[in-house]
């Protein structure tokens, strides 16, 4: 039997996957790193660690898998998105990496919107948020000019680790396009983003497919971790892309929801035609001159996790799903909005805050568990609900992530997606899309298509139940009023506890 490793280089922590042929998970290690956070909105890692986690990782791997290591043939990665790692003329780091979930650069993102207008969505197909790459770069430009002025490439998070494997620096196209840099239909770096800011195009990597063969492992690589130096290395793609083909998204009517610390709403496109108006993201996919749109509800599974360590320390997830499925749809009138952190789509709005709605006596722990779990699932549906405008189909679901760990949450969401939700056998996320980038890079299927038919089944699936699909109707209606008759509340708040 041959093998094949998929990294995931996350947020919290790295994951790696040793799959064989048939798309069984051999063996699984994962080692976390902290986030470095100096000021409010700062959200910083340090590149060094994801290497030296990652080749812990793969050593512990190797060597307690059994597998021989001539047996393990290639690797490839999925990646955290649009985090800035920047290089001087040696190739050493220059700074802390700046992450997705940093949200300093408010400032650079209006600026970009006056600078571009609507060029910028015509190239990016993307508004600009805090999150994307060109504003961290534009906020090293204006903060820290001698950092910009040393830097000779920039890399995103998983490009960076593969060059410390390999030796080989470039992007790929499905991560290149969370940048804002990239003319997303064209593949190529976009000349007129780069102008108007007037940054050196020799700042970009190099662009190649998710798919294609970068080069081998580095001896000392293999010497560190037991791997052979024949291991071939291919690209690999954005934590998005990769765990939607490890859900098997490739073709058009497919659509994904994942929740995990935030939630992802996704859906294939063949191609970057459909006009969402900077609504929802469009990115390219890791499947060769495919794309997905998507939608970001930042704090999902991390509002189930607040309220839980909150209020119910002492309680586990699943006794806290098991009340909740004792009060009614609807939580007895009681509705919660999950913007902790802020909110990505449809809102783009980093200081907007949650609510509970509707608060009554008659109101028990339990309601206040369903309402966040509905609250969730409401808010990834206005995502949904902008797809379904826009003229797309969403009839099938497939859920994924910690939403799909049990039966009243994959309920909920075929009710208040009003679409049938299917979850699949042993579920592995980015890391399993990783390895199928591998396992078709390495020819073991003629297409990644084909690797999804066989690595991938259905376990269960939920359809809609009419009369809760009519009440969460009406109940939404509500939910969507809460933003614009709180917005101005919670910006008041913010700057409240901003200037305390
Ligand atoms: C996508 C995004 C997040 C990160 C998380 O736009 O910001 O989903 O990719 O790793």
């Amino acid at each position: 039997m041959k093998y094949a490793i998929g990294i995931d280089l996350g947020t919290s922590s790295v994951k790696i996957l040793l799959v064989d042929q048939d798309g069984n998970v051999h063996s699984s290690v994962s080692r976390d790193y902290p986030l470095i956070q100096e000021k409010p909105g700062y959200s910083e890692q340090n590149p060094e660690e994801w290497v030296e986690k990652s080749i812990q990782s793969l050593k512990q791997l190797v060597d307690e898998s059994g597998v021989k290591a001539e047996d393990i043939e290639g690797l490839s990665f999925s990646g955290q998105m649009h985090g800035l790692v920047l290089l001087d003329s040696e190739h050493q780091i220059i700074r802390n990496a700046i992450l997705w979930n940093d949200t300093r650069t408010t400032p650079q993102c209006r600026e970009i919107e006056e600078k571009l207008g609507e060029r910028l969505l015509e190239i990016t197909k993307n508004p600009a948020l805090e999150g994307f790459t060109l504003p961290k770069i534009l906020w090293v430009q204006e903060n820290e000019p001698e950092n910009l002025e040393k830097t000779s490439v920039f890399l995103l998070p998983k490009d960076y680790l593969r060059f410390r494997l390999t030796g080989e620096i470039h992007a790929e196209y499905s991560d290149a396009a969370g940048t804002l840099l990239l003319d997303i239909e064209n593949k190529s770096w976009s000349g007129d983003m780069l102008q108007a800011f007037g940054l050196n195009s020799d700042i970009c990597p190099p662009l190649v497919e998710s798919g294609d063969f970068i080069g081998t492992i580095l001896p000392e690589i293999a010497e560190a971790t037991g791997l052979t130096t024949s291991v071939k290395v291919f690209a690999g793609g954005a934590d998005n892309a990769c765990g939607a083909i490890g859900a098997g998204i490739l073709s058009e009517g497919q659509a994904l929801c994942s929740i995990g610390t935030s939630g992802v709403f996704l859906s294939y496109e063949n191609d970057s035609s459909r006009d969402y108006g900077g609504r929802v993201h469009l990115f390219n996919h890791s499947q060769k001159d495919s794309y997905y749109s998507m939608g970001v509800t930042l704090s999902a599974g991390h509002s189930f996790s607040w309220f839980k360590n909150t209020f119910a320390e002492n309680e586990s997830f699943d006794q806290l799903v098991k009340d909740a499925s004792e009060s009614p749809a609807g939580a007895n009138g009681l509705l919660f909005t999950p913007f902790l952190v802020g909110e990505r789509t449809p809102y783009a709005d980093a200081k907007i805050r949650g609510t509970f709605t509707g608060i009554d006596s008659s109101h028990q722990k339990r309601d206040f568990t369903r309402s966040v779990l509905e609250g969730i699932v409401f808010s990834i549906n206005e995502t949904v609900e902008i797809f379904r405008d826009s003229g797309k189909k969403v009839d099938t679901v497939i859920s994924i992530g910690g939403g799909a760990k049990s039966d009243l949450w994959l309920q909920l969401q075929a009710d208040i997606f009003n679409a049938k939700v299917i979850k699949l056998k042993s579920e592995q996320g980015p890391g399993m899309g990783a390895a199928m980038l591998a396992a078709a890079a390495l020819n073991w299927y003629p297409s990644l298509k084909e690797c999804a038919d066989a690595f991938l089944s259905e376990a269960a699936s939920y359809e809609p139940v009419p009369e809760n699909v009519q009440r969460y109707q009406e109940l939404f209606k509500l939910y969507k009023e809460i933003y614009p008759q709180t917005a101005v509340i919670n910006h008041g708040l913010f700057e409240f506890k901003q200037n305390q």
